[in-house]
């Protein structure tokens, strides 16, 4: 069986599906792995690498297509829509693209590759289930961006992060806020605090209490009941207005004591909450910085711009999108295990790639097959369309 690995085509778009040392891990088992001219260069990892690794470099993207069974991707056409238009002409019927998809985004490009006759899977709808976590792309990229958007707010914010004491005086510690503590909102209390910052940590679900305060940082409790906050995933429930109305108040008069807030709040398949209001974000001292990492699905900050900055009296409100792709090396490294473990997971020495749909993992990630969408949550959103 043939891998292929494209080099990106998204603007920005720095990662590489799959790293050396994974390439190494595919033809260990006996796979034939093709990778594009330069598609890790960018990333820090040169064609030399791959190919010490017993892949083999192509020249030319259509040619890696024709010749591969499988191709991965960091961003499928799905999650690349105008660029990636160009791929879809190399594709052909049966063939497996792995990658990102933004399956619950525009059905259109998804629809594309189904006419096309391509098996996709999209890798975002990897079930949350402890046996599919090595394969979690949604965790592993939220673990970078926690991390880089604090690096952001320390770039940004007029003042140190730690505590000083110096001939030239003391130097007190940042605050920051962390509102959310998922996988990114831990990843940012924890990098706060190597930083040496005074983190607060603040999150709809007590059960996270724990560990926020293993990390170091304080708990937030707010006067106000969320009652049943979990739904049976450990995840957040959506809550009503009222309580939203009530948590923005509460939650004003922390955000106005912090230098540095990081907002993550995300529900499951839902827009994000909003949480700090434009009274909130005026109550805060100047040249105080917000990241809001919820910018891609409407923001925890009623001032949160996609992917711009904007400054509100003297409050600067940055909402970065696609954090993992300015950490490259790394975001790559993580992508890449995630992908990997996912293609062995998928394949059998014998059959080849194997699409049992008893499988949650399969089942659940299969978007197209055989010429239509298959899965039954977009199917719901297709039928809504025509
Ligand atoms: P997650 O689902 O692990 O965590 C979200 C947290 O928000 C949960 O702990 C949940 O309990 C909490 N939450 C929900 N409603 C809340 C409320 N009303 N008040 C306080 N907390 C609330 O999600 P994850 O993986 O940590 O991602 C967080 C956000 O970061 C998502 O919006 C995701 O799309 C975004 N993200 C952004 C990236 C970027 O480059 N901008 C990259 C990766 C993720």
């Amino acid at each position: 069986m043939i891998v292929g690995i494209t080099k990106e085509t998204c603007p920005g778009e720095h990662r590489v599906a799959l790293v050396p040392e994974a390439a190494a891990g595919l033809t260990g088992l006996g796979l034939t792995v093709l990778v594009e001219r330069g598609a890790g260069t960018v990333a820090g990892f040169p064609d030399s690498d791959y190919l010490e690794r017993g892949a083999e470099v192509v020249e030319a993207r259509a040619d890696l297509f024709a010749r591969a069974d499988v191709i991965l991707q960091v961003r499928t056409l799905g999650a690349n829509p105008d660029a990636g238009r160009v791929d879809l002409d190399y594709m052909r019927a049966g063939q497996i693209l792995i990658g990102a998809a933004e399956p619950l985004g525009d059905l259109a490009p998804l629809v594309d590759l189904a006419d096309r006759g391509v098996t996709l899977y999209a890798m975002e709808l990897m079930p949350r289930i402890t046996r599919a976590q090595s394969m979690d792309i949604l965790s592993s990229m939220a673990t970078v961006a926690g991390y880089k958007a604090v690096l952001l707010a320390a770039e940004h914010l007029p003042r140190m992060f730690p505590l000083l004491m110096t001939a030239a005086g003391t130097v007190t510690p940042a605050r920051v806020l962390v509102i959310g503590a998922g996988v990114a909102g831990l990843q940012a209390i924890a990098t706060a605090r190597r930083l040496g910052a005074t983190v607060q940590a603040y999150d709809v679900r007590a059960a996270v209490r724990e560990q926020i305060e293993s990390l170091g940082a304080q708990f937030v409790e707010l006067d106000i009941d969320a009652g049943d906050s979990e739904d049976s995933g450990g995840y957040a429930k959506a809550q009503d207005e009222s309580f939203y109305d009530r948590q923005r108040t509460e939650l004003g008069k922390v955000v106005a004591e912090n230098d540095v807030v990081i907002s993550t709040a995300a529900i499951p398949g839902k827009p994000s909450p909003l949480l700090i209001t434009e009274e909130a974000v005026r109550a805060m001292s100047m040249g105080s910085i917000i990241v809001d990492l919820a910018a891609e699905r409407g923001g925890n900050c009623a001032l949160s711009k996609a992917g711009e900055t904007v400054v509100e009296g003297g409050v600067q409100i940055l909402a970065p999108l696609n954090l993992p792709a300015t950490v490259p090396y790394h975001a790559s490294q993580m992508y890449s295990h995630n992908i990997a473990t996912f293609l062995k997971h998928l394949y059998d020495a014998d059959e080849g790639i194997q699409c049992d749909m008893e499988d949650e993992i399969t089942s659940s990630t299969l978007v197209a097959r055989g010429g239509e969408i298959v899965h039954p949550r977009l199917l719901e959103n297709v039928a809504k369309e025509d």
